[in-house]
């Protein structure tokens, strides 16, 4: 997105592309870091089929909504509420999106900082021929030398900076088109190894066999949450992508699309880890370190592992990548367009100051811990709420639905379209929120 003025816009040069910038946002350390470690700690298969229901039901028709407001206006989310919406308050959603985003980067960095480590481990031969004991050492060791924690995700905020510094289409589209597809390709290699692992229908059945015993409002919440970070949405990144697709794309396909990917990722993640955590006797409910725990077990016990290890990792920051990317432009486009600071200026200031959230998050897991809560179980859905009040009951049915349409083709699901956005929706994320953070229970 070099050139943010309205008369010469960058844009995407083929369909495919905008499907795959938005897929490499949604795709990334969410699906292959964060889901399955939400999912051992939120009791497996119950967490599962409410994270599946809450895609379905609320991720896409957020997701839509939000390619829709960004299209529409041709802006960055800021920009497109104070262009669209007739009462100033709305630009409050932008700016929420913009804080969001700054928190996000913070913790991502820091995690995408760990793949790296894991890339310079594969790569020197460190996690070959260890056992699972050692594997768990070797996480423990590296995160409490704090220094190259830190070091790792200055490296990664630097190249964040330096590819938003390219511009959207070499920049962002070339790589994701190529990679995505290959990281999937690891990941069911990694797969189709780990269900022939001893033990490995224990790890199936927690993930699938749903025990409703399990599920609090809490992982409810969370439920929420994670399909909210997973498929980007509630903070404007997907509308930004949203003003970048040509008119005459319809908008209905993208959404579809892209969550599909997102989800079949997060899925087949699932898939590889849960059946070695059992295989290897480890627990379900980790801390954060779980994929990196685990995973390395897998490749040691595959022929080539140490060259699929490398790969992977090496993907996997990729994946990271372009979701960093995601989250920086969100506040660069704002910063440009709304308060006119160069993109260059905008890009080094952002970037320093993440960096040095980043630093707080290695050096307290607190900082940590709590960035990942507020961002995915508090700014997403309410921002998700928002936006769909928005498009449910403050822009005419007529334009929500013209936009939609795409240039006289149709879009057959409009009336469910809006009867989600309307009710389902705003309902649902308000009433899941309010109860996962305890504010029905003092009030009732
Ligand atoms: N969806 C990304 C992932 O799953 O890794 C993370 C993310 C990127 C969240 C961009 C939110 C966002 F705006």
């Amino acid at each position: 997105m070099a050139n943010i003025d309205s008369s010469s816009r960058d844009g995407f040069t083929s369909k495919f592309g905008v499907i795959a910038a938005a897929a490499g946002s949604a795709i990334g350390l969410g699906n292959i870091w964060k889901f399955p470690y939400e999912v051992g700690n939120n009791g497996g298969g119950a967490f599962l089929l409410i994270y599946l229901f809450f895609i379905v039901a609320i991720g896409i028709p957020v997701m839509l909504s939000e390619l829709m407001i960004g299209r529409k206006a041709q802006k960055n989310v800021f920009g497109a509420f104070k262009l669209l919406a007739p009462h100033k308050a709305w630009r409050l959603v932008g700016v929420m999106g913009v804080f969001a985003a700054f928190l996000i980067l913070s913790f991502y960095a820091v995690v995408a900082g760990w793949t790296l480590e894991y890339v310079y481990l594969a790569v020197t031969n460190g996690l070959a021929n260890k056992t699972p004991e050692e594997i768990n050492n070797i996480f423990d060791v590296f995160m409490s030398g704090k220094l190259i924690p830190v070091l790792w995700t200055l490296l990664f905020m630097l190249l964040t900076a330096l590819v938003v510094l390219g511009g959207i289409k070499n920049g962002i589209e070339k790589y994701t088109k190529v990679l995505m597809p290959l990281l999937l390709v690891i990941i069911i290699v990694l797969d189709i190894k780990a269900l022939t692992l001893e033990g490995a229908g224990e790890g199936l059945a927690f993930l699938f066999n749903p025990d409703f015993a399990k599920i609090t409002p809490q992982v409810i919440l969370s439920a929420l949450g994670q399909a909210f970070f997973s498929l980007s949405i509630g903070m404007g990144v997907i509308a930004t992508y949203g003003s970048y697709i040509p008119k005459s794309q319809r908008l209905g396909n993208t959404a579809i699309s892209v969550s599909f990917a997102d989800t079949l990722i997060a899925l087949l993640a699932g898939i590889a880890i849960f059946p070695a955590v059992f295989a290897f006797g480890m627990e379900p409910a980790q801390d954060e370190g779980l994929v990196f725990r685990v995973l390395p077990n897998i490749f040691n016990q595959m022929a080539g592992g140490s060259l699929f290890q490398v790969l992977f990792f090496l993907l996997l920051c990729i994946a990271a990548l372009t979701s960093s990317i995601s989250l920086l432009e969100v506040i660069v486009a704002y910063m440009s367009e709304e308060l006119k600071i160069k993109r260059r200026t905008a890009t080094w200031a952002t970037t320093g100051f993440i960096s040095g959230l980043g630093v707080l998050c290695v050096l307290f897991s607190s900082v940590f811990g709590a960035f990942v809560f507020i961002s995915s179980n508090v700014l997403l859905p309410l921002g998700g709420l928002f936006i769909v009040i928005f498009v449910g009951y403050v822009l005419k049915q007529a334009e929500v639905k013209q936009e939609l349409e795409a240039h006289g083709g149709r879009f057959n699901l409009f009336k469910v379209f809006i009867f989600i956005v309307r009710y389902i929706a705003p309902i649902a994320i308000g009433v899941v929120f309010l109860k996962g953070i305890g504010v029905i229970d003092l009030i009732l």
